[in-house]
């Protein structure tokens, strides 16, 4: 399955979407465009992200925004909100329509220690998340644990590791993630995106 290439069968949808259902998320192996990964991955070289890190340092998380990747923004997310893919969204997690998806990414390795304590990513206008691993190799660590909010019971854990994967899962008041910290050689790149309930057009520079 390619992000849009292709066209999802809706006999498949309906199984993916009684799976969401089912097991509370969707992970899809080999679920990103190897070409396309590739693409991105040009982005990060070792000397950009030497550079990147340096500019960052002391920030408790590394996000590649508009500000220091603005090609790189711009590409995905008009990637992320092509009509088909949006609507094979919809259909699988079978949430309401999706204003718009926002992307940005994350880089992860182990001297940065980045690791995410649990949080919910709740501001009220998301539906949920979709977190799709371009890692060329694998990586050790960056394990996504999602934990009910009140009762602290783990409900799943996905190590999106070795394929080029997406990790489909709910936003709620009654969830909320953590993501470990990277721990090998291995730097991880994750592309990150929420589903918004209303488009948020005026928090994006690049569409003013
Ligand atoms: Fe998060």
């Amino acid at each position: 399955m390619s992000i849009v290439k292709y066209g999802v069968e809706p006999s498949v949808t309906a199984l993916l979407h009684q799976e969401y259902k089912s097991q509370g998320y969707l992970y899809l192996k080999n679920f990103f465009d190897p070409f396309l990964a590739e693409h991105f991955q040009k982005y990060f070289s070792p000397e950009n992200l030497a550079d990147f890190f340096k500019a960052q340092a002391g920030r408790d998380y590394v996000a590649i925004e508009y500000k220091s990747h603005p090609d790189f923004i711009k590409e995905y997310n008009y990637l992320i909100n092509q009509k088909n893919y949006i609507e094979f969204l919809e259909a699988v997690t079978g949430s309401g329509p999706i204003g718009q998806m926002k992307g940005h990414a994350y880089v992860s390795d182990a001297n940065e220690k980045r690791g995410y304590g649990f949080h919910d990513d709740n501001d009220g206008n998301r539906y949920f998340l979709v977190s799709i691993n371009i890692t060329p190799q694998k990586y050790d660590g960056g394990v996504f644990t999602m934990r009910n909010s009140k009762t602290r019971e783990v409900l799943f854990q996905v190590h999106n590791s070795g394929s080029y994967g997406a990790l489909i899962a709910p936003i709620a008041d009654n969830l909320e993630h953590a993501v470990s910290d990277v721990t090998g050689d291995v730097t991880r790149f994750s592309l990150l995106s929420w589903a918004m309930k209303l488009p948020q057009a005026r928090r994006f520079k690049m569409f003013d």
